[in-house]
């Protein structure tokens, strides 16, 4: 069976359909999985359109292409973390990137062998090349720092931006030179400069910054499959990249802002390399003038509570303590408590982390709450409970303006009546900065893993407590 032209675009309108509305269901928790879906519907609809194109000579190639992808995919499905998840991603948009370029240049071996360029397609080969090449190197840097294979530390050096600069504009001229005069030189000097500028853009960026840049190397992914799908006249590919390109955009505008952040510092900056940090735990934290607290001493104050609110962030994703903590909110609810979630758009390592693994505890939706909606009602809680958060509450955000995430708008926590912190250490979050609510008086801190901490506080509250 052959798919006529008209068939394959009513297809492909009908798979653009199903990925806007896939889109639309990622925006929020209770339609996510509808949205996604929709999103495999669309993908499922467009690959047997396009397999059964006119255009597709034999099917060998393409069978052994898709075996190998679905094995590897499958494996690397099943056995990724939730925690390595912005490298997985990052080491998939390394995939988009080298697709990019070598469709452009299988194109350009085509077409000059049909004696078929031109000025205009040639343009468009220069578009995916580039876009491509940078992409691919790119995040193939972002995914070694986020594995830790390279160091995660800003790589930084005098005349970097200006080099960066000669390189790019050199890169543009041989891409206007390419698409004017069908040069295998240009091509491949330009090609090699785009690999090139993946490495040099992202090597001066620090470690807390490297999700924003994945969403970036997101969105270049994007606008890489729409170069080609101007390429190879597929309509289908360049609604889909300009999706994935204008959401990537929009996501890392989203994050930039969500810490302070402008776009241009977050690419040119070097902020929050590794954390250093401090070996021990209460030791330390007494030396500190920082109060420790155990498991019952939170209980105690818990279970006389009004209102508690639990402040996730990415130790809790660490410690996987998303299902001990649902045990902790109904225990405590069958108590009377009122039980609330404060989640900050960047708690965590990737947008809306806390949310998908509150989620998958089946935490009610309405039990969760953004950050601008619950900084109210912290001056009314009597205990905030900060699972493995630490950034995302931190006052030197608004009150020291040498502090690297100054500006950054932060979590209230501070001005509830008590605050307990679960975490194993003395060790900053993320930015690498001290903690300054750590030596607040109504603060202490119970040391130890957060899902066994949890737990704990679950057998003392089962068992009548104290
Ligand atoms: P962080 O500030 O990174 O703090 C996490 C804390 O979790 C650490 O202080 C760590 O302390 C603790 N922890 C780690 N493993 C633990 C475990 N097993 N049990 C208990 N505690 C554990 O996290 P946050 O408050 O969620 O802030 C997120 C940071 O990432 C921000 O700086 C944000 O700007 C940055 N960031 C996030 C995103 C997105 S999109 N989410 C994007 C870019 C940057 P110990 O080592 O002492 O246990």
């Amino acid at each position: 069976m052959e798919l006529s032209v008209n068939a394959q675009a009513i297809a492909y309108l009908i798979s653009a359909i199903l990925f806007i509305l896939a889109l639309k269901g990622l925006t929020h928790p209770s339609t996510a999985r509808r949205g996604n879906y929709l999103g495999m519907a669309g993908m499922a609809l467009a690959i047997g359109a396009t397999l059964l194109g006119a255009e597709v000579q034999s099917y060998g190639f393409i069978i052994a292409g898709v075996v190998a992808g679905a094995v590897i995919g499958s494996v690397l499905a099943a056995r990724i973390q939730m925690t390595a998840m912005p490298q997985l991603v990052a080491a998939l948009h390394s995939f988009v990137g080298m697709a990019a370029v070598l469709v452009a240049i299988g194109t350009f071996i085509n077409k000059q062998a049909a004696d078929a360029l031109n000025p205009v397609l040639m343009g468009e080969l220069s578009a995916g090349v580039i876009i491509g090449a940078i992409t691919f190197t790119g995040s193939v840097i972002a995914f070694g720092k986020l594995q830790g294979i390279i160091s995660g530390k800003p790589v930084k050096f005098s005349g970097q931006h200006q080099l960066n600069a000669i390189i790019a504009l050199v890169t543009l001229g041989l891409g206007i030179h390419f698409a004017m005069t069908g040069s295998v030189w240009s091509l491949a000097l330009m090609t090699l400069l785009a690999f090139v500028i993946g490495v040099t853009l992202i090597i001066p960026i620090g470690g807390a910054d490297m999700p924003v840049i994945v969403s970036m190397l997101n969105s270049y992914s994007g606008w890489a499959a729409a170069a080609t799908g101007f390429t190879l006249g597929n309509n289908l590919l360049i609604i889909v990249g300009a999706l994935v390109g204008f959401s990537g955009a929009i996501l890392s505008f989203i994050m930039c802002r969500a810490m302070n952040r402008s776009i241009i510092n977050v690419v040119f900056g070097g902020f929050g390399g590794e954390t250093g940090g401090g070996e021990s735990a209460a030791a330390t934290a007494h030396e500190k003038g920082v109060k420790s607290a155990s498991v019952e001493d939170a209980v105690y104050w818990m279970e006389d509570a009004n209102r508690v609110i639990i402040i996730p962030g990415y130790g809790m994703a660490v410690a996987q303590a998303q299902h001990a903590l649902k045990e902790l909110m109904e225990l405590l609810e069958a108590k009377g408590v009122e039980v609330k979630f404060g989640v900050h758009p960047v708690a965590g390592r990737m947008p809306g982390h806390m949310n998908v693994l509150l989620a998958e505890a089946d935490i009610p939706y309405d039990h969760v709450q953004e950050m601008d909606e619950i900084n109210p009602d912290f001056p009314s809680t009597d205990v905030v409970l900060v699972v493995g958060a630490n950034d995302v509450v931190n006052p030197a955000a608004k009150s020291d303006s040498s502090s690297p995430i100054y500006g950054m708008p932060i979590l209230e926590a501070g001005k509830a009546r008590n605050v307990y912190f679960l975490k194993r250490s003395m060790r900053p979050g993320y930015s690498g900065v001290d903690n300054l609510l750590f030596y607040q008086d109504n603060c202490s801190l119970v040391f130890g893993d957060a899902k066994e901490t949890i737990e704990g506080m679950v057998t003392a509250l089962k068992g009548g407590g104290h």
